[in-house]
């Protein structure tokens, strides 16, 4: 009787373990939550993360700084012949977000020009454009941007200014029909996003869509080497759903460096005619499991009561709608993602934003008004890790205010309201983007 009872105890206290714990506003990353405030904060293991696995963390992140050469004997050689940058670094400082060039020939930006249009490549420059070469062969054309100011005013009549970029080529506009200009997003919490479960993100939405139809939201679809439809999650159009996937063609589009993945007899001309993976499948797997275990850090001051009046501006605008708040992660392949409650402030799902956002461009299912919910954590570190606040997908925004003027589409109400805010609201909102 004794020994029945103590075992109905013992596994009822591993089912109580076992249940995700929310560990609220403070630790957005549940317990792969950091605590770096700095430039590092992007940068740290998940806290939770079991030391055995701090060293294949370092070799991931080795591979992500060092810069790939075309010098044989080098750490990383395999560069080009077409690149955009050398290194992931190069266009995701401190694992954070890049921006647009700051001015033409600034070689050292962290933008890229995705091109061709519903699933077919440009017939000359393929799906990206490589706008550096190494030395014997011609880089695809570059581009600068000029933007124009477009003025309007609160409902209170503050004015405010908005940028809106052209992007131009040095070759005539009508070869480069369809384009989309991105910025690189910064790295934290993607293991955490790659898992949620597909029915967790579903069943969401629909709650939401009951309450309010005009929210919409749906995912892009991509499909697995079996032929499998699953959901796609990464890039500003949700347009790549595994981590690993969007490594090999970051390597690949961007460095020219092949992998197992994306083999160089896809594009030679891009990767090179090596018969072996320039990136070694351990590098692969190494960088992979860096990207999968950032952790993502702590908001600060959470319970300042100024940024919970903010926070309760942001739910009353609809803001959360999209930018969901709470997700419970399940089961995972690694033990530091696995029972998680997180708080992303985002729905992973694609969502019409009007014509002042649109590339018109498809991507996958998206099609050229549809982009995937930025999630919204450690947003307000940018400012500490990268030194700049250019938001969006390509970094038109200077500021959380500009990022929230330009949400149209299904966000229109949400921006009218922000609109109509008194000054005081408008300041208690920006408060609660900058504690996250
Ligand atoms: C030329 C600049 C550039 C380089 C180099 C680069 N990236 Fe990126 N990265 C981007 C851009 C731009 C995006 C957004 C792409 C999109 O919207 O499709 C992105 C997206 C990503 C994402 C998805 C993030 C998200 O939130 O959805 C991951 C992961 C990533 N990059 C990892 C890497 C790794 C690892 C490397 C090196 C192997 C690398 N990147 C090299 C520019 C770059
Ligand atoms: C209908 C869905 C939706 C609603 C409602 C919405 N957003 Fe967004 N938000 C998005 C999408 C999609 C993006 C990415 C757009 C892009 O990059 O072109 C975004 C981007 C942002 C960004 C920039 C993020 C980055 O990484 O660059 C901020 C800040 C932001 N939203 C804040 C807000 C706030 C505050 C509200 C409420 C006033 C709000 N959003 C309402 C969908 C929404």
């Amino acid at each position: 009787m004794f020994i029945r009872l103590a075992l109905i105890l013992i596994l009822l206290i591993a089912q109580a373990c076992r249940r995700p714990i929310d560990f609220g506003p403070d630790n957005p990353g549940g317990l792969a939550t950091v605590s770096a405030t700095g430039e590092s904060a992007f940068s740290l293991p998940a806290a939770n993360i079991d030391p055995r696995w701090i060293v294949k963390f370092a070799r991931g992140n080795r591979s992500f700084k060092t810069p790939w050469s075309v010098q044989a004997g080098a750490e990383q050689p395999g560069l080009g012949p077409l690149f955009n940058h050398t290194s992931c670094a190069g266009c995701h400082p401190r694992d954070g977000r890049g921006q647009p060039p700051k001015n033409p020939g600034d070689l050292d930006h962290g933008m890229l020009i995705q091109l061709g249009d519903s699933g077919k490549n440009h017939p000359l420059y393929g799906d990206t454009l490589q706008t550096r070469a190494i030395q014997g062969h011609n880089p695809e054309p570059s581009f600068r941007i000029r933007y124009e100011e477009i003025k309007g005013e609160y409902a209170d009549h503050t004015p405010y200014s908005l940028r809106k970029p052209i992007v131009e080529f040095n070759v005539q506009s009508e070869t480069i029909p369809a384009f989309s200009a991105r910025t690189a997003p910064a790295l934290i919490g993607l293991g955490l996003l790659e898992s949620i479960s597909e029915s967790e993100i579903l069943i969401r939405s629909q709650r939401v869509k009951d309450v309010n139809p005009a929210i919409g939201g749906r995912m892009n679809h991509v499909r697995n080497g079996d032929g499998d439809e699953i959901p796609g999650r990464f890039g500003w159009k949700a347009s790549v759903a595994r981590i690993e996937d969007q490594i090999a063609r970051a390597a690949f589009r961007d460095m020219g460096v092949s992998s197992r993945l994306l083999p160089a007899s896809l594009d030679s001309a891009t990767a090179g005619n090596a018969s072996e993976p320039e990136m070694k499948d351990d590098v692969l797997a190494n960088i992979t499991f860096y990207i999968r275990s950032i952790g993502v850090p702590a908001r600060r001051d959470p319970w300042n009561p100024d940024v919970q009046r903010g926070e309760e501006v942001f739910l009353r605008l609809g803001c959360a709608n999209c930018h969901a708040e709470t997700f419970v992660i399940g089961r995972t392949s690694l033990d530091h993602l696995t029972y998680q409650v997180i708080h992303p402030y985002t729905d992973l799902l694609l969502h019409e934003m009007g014509p002042g956002l649109a590339d018109h461009r498809s991507d996958g299912e998206a099609t050229g008004s549809e982009w995937r919910t930025a999630p919204l954590w450690g947003i307000g570190l940018v400012q500490t890790v990268n030194g700049h606040e250019f938001f969006l997908h390509d970094g038109r925004a200077r500021g959380f205010e500009e990022a929230i003027l330009w949400h149209g589409g299904q966000a229109e109400a949400s921006r009218n309201g922000f609109l109509s805010l008194a000054a005081r609201d408008r300041a208690l909102l920006l408060q609660f983007l900058r504690s996250l």
